[in-house]
């Protein structure tokens, strides 16, 4: 069955038992699933360590292998013995989504999406753990607000891997999907400009939003600006504090290289636990049993914040730099009206108390229950209003019905010559909203003989890094339009247009043959395409 008979099925006879609309959060190092739960009326977070642990999974794998056997290990056992097995263990791989690199374990080579690809399918088998007799209806997957046009479609390809094929409703921006469970429990008013800081293993997304009332019933939400960084999350001070133990071993007079590599585990381990810990009392001790002699060493909130300072006065700048940036001029600290604290790492102390200082109002700044689901909570919320469970005014407990206007993170463009050198050309700017993302460009087609005349090769480009000219941009992928009518050089007008695709995030075109005024009149050729980063797009005219 396709989502539109489980659609129809649902405004039929509602949801049944065993019918599920999922949302995933696919996290850099822990990712969550959640489905829609019919009697609660409500997303609920499933919990993947069965009330052994904690309820995300941690977004890594393990992948063993000897003469005889072969195993996939997913999630917690693959953290826990990451540093005893590395050359067969990957962790973070998020961050390579789009590129083409790949990941060596146990000598085979695996891309990001076939590793994220095995995380989305433990998540799924737990779903069928829990209900043998479940039936997937519809999923919404999450992504950070600026990941790439290359890294989203890579997040296409990893759920097609997992056998997740026209189920997959679409993709969400996380930081959309964290508004919407904020929203779900408190309702936004008109005109009111929210901060949603999404601080997570790997990343710090930080989002503003303003609230637009529409008409009496009817709210939208559009993304006023975007910042953070990409690896500036918990898994930095977690290496922070991991080296700032090594020094302590060394001043007890023990020789590091002593250490086994289970010993750095173990110091790894201690590392996050630390810091975990630290989030909820005032002073620990943490002990180093391998060491000879062993040793305890007692640590306080106070001494932790010191040794990570570096990284805490840069986190303060990336929001007060998110402000200033804002796409249509900087925002003032006092113009905020809610922040939002997501992602697991919002829950150290520290957070709180810089943003109380930053927006000067203790009541401004909301810190969720349990920032580490949120997302995932949202994405399902998503799921549901999408697969017609409800109509989006009732979800909304404020009675709203809620529309989102996010924006196209970067530029987007084509790779230009001018002269001798290479130039981004701007076709679509960052911060458009994807609704009003389209635009088209006319290339005159010249060449030396009449086989030139029969073809068009673009580069599509996105720019990450204004200041670095060509090589801060990212390519979207490369077309080349052939099969054209045999015209004289100069004498064919093809334009070529490019938007985004409002589902997923991702780019999009359409070639279409103008002839030549009145000289040549169209072919009638007009053709969509869809650029990939590392594989030539082909559009050929077969008339
Ligand atoms: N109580 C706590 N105090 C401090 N840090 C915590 C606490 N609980 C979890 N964390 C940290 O939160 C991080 C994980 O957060 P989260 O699950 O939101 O990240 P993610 O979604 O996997 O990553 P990303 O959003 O970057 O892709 C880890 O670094 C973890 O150590
Ligand atoms: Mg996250």
């Amino acid at each position: 069955m396709n989502i539109e008979h489980y659609k129809k099925m649902i405004r039929e006879q509602g949801l049944d038992e065993n019918t599920y609309i999922l949302g995933v959060d696919l996290g850099t190092t822990h990712s969550v699933i959640s489905y829609w739960n019919q009697q609660k009326n409500a997303p609920e977070p499933v919990d993947m360590s069965n009330g052994f642990g904690k309820i995300p999974l941690p977004s890594v794998v393990q992948y063993r292998k000897d003469e005889l056997d072969e195993e996939w290990i997913i999630g917690s056992e693959a953290l826990n013995t990451y540093v005893i097995f590395p050359e067969s263990t990957a962790i973070s791989f998020k961050s390579l989504m789009g590129s083409n690199q790949v990941v060596s374990l146990n000598r085979q080579s695996f891309t990001p999406e076939e590793l994220s690809a095995k995380v989305l399918q433990t998540l799924l088998d737990q779903i069928k753990s829990m209900n043998p007799k479940s039936n997937l209806a519809g999923i919404v997957v999450s992504v950070p607000y600026d990941f790439d046009d290359a890294a989203k479609k890579a997040t296409i390809n990893a759920c097609h891997i997992a056998g997740i094929q026209e189920e997959l409703i679409c993709l969400i921006e996380e930081p959309k999907a964290a508004a919407l469970t904020y929203n779900y429990h408190h309702p936004f008013k008109s005109g009111e400009k929210i901060m949603v800081f999404d601080f997570g293993g790997g990343t710090l997304d930080i989002t503003l939003f303003g609230v637009e009332q529409v008409t009496d019933t009817e709210q939208t939400l559009s993304v006023l600006s975007e910042g953070g960084q990409a690896k500036h999350g918990g898994d930095v001070l977690d290496e922070i504090l991991y080296g700032h133990f090594l020094d302590i071993i060394a001043q007890k007079g023990i020789n590091l290289e002593h250490l086994s590599k289970e010993n750095h585990a173990e110091i790894k381990m201690r590392a996050r636990e630390t810091k975990e810990r630290l989030s909820g009392t005032q002073k620990i001790r943490i002990p180093f049993p391998f060491c000879t002699p062993p040793f305890v060493v007692n640590m306080t909130r106070d001494e932790f914040e010191s040794i990570g300072l570096k990284f805490i006065e840069k986190t303060k700048t990336l929001v007060l730099k998110t402000l200033q940036e804002a796409y249509k001029g900087a925002i003032k600290a006092e113009e905020i009206d809610r922040v939002l604290l997501e992602g697991g790492s919002s829950q150290m102390p520290w957070i709180k108390a810089m943003m109380v200082q930053i927006f000067q109002d203790q009541n401004k700044i909301y810190l969720s229950d349990r920032p580490a689901l949120d997302i995932s909570l949202g994405a399902t919320i998503y799921a549901a209003m999408k697969m017609g469970i409800h109509d989006q005014t009732e979800l909304v407990t404020g009675r709203q019905r809620m529309n989102f206007e996010v924006c196209v993170p970067h530029d987007i463009g084509f790779e230009i010559e001018l002269g001798d050198t290479k130039k981004f050309y701007t076709m679509i700017s960052r911060g458009t909203p994807y609704r009003l993302a389209r635009r088209s460009q006319v290339f005159t087609i010249e060449g030396d003989n009449e086989e030139d005349m029969t073809r068009l090769s673009v580069r599509i480009l996105e720019r990450i890094h204004k200041e670095q000219g060509l090589d801060g941009c990212s390519i979207i992928g490369d077309v080349e339009v052939s099969g054209l009518p045999k015209r004289p050089s100069g004498q064919t007008q093809l334009k070529v247009a490019l938007s985004i695709d409002e589902e997923s995030g991702t780019v999009q075109g359409e070639v279409e043959d103008l002839g030549y005024g009145n000289l040549y009149s169209p072919s009638g050729f007009k053709q969509g395409f869809i650029p990939k980063r590392h594989q030539k797009t082909l559009v050929i005219d077969e008339r």
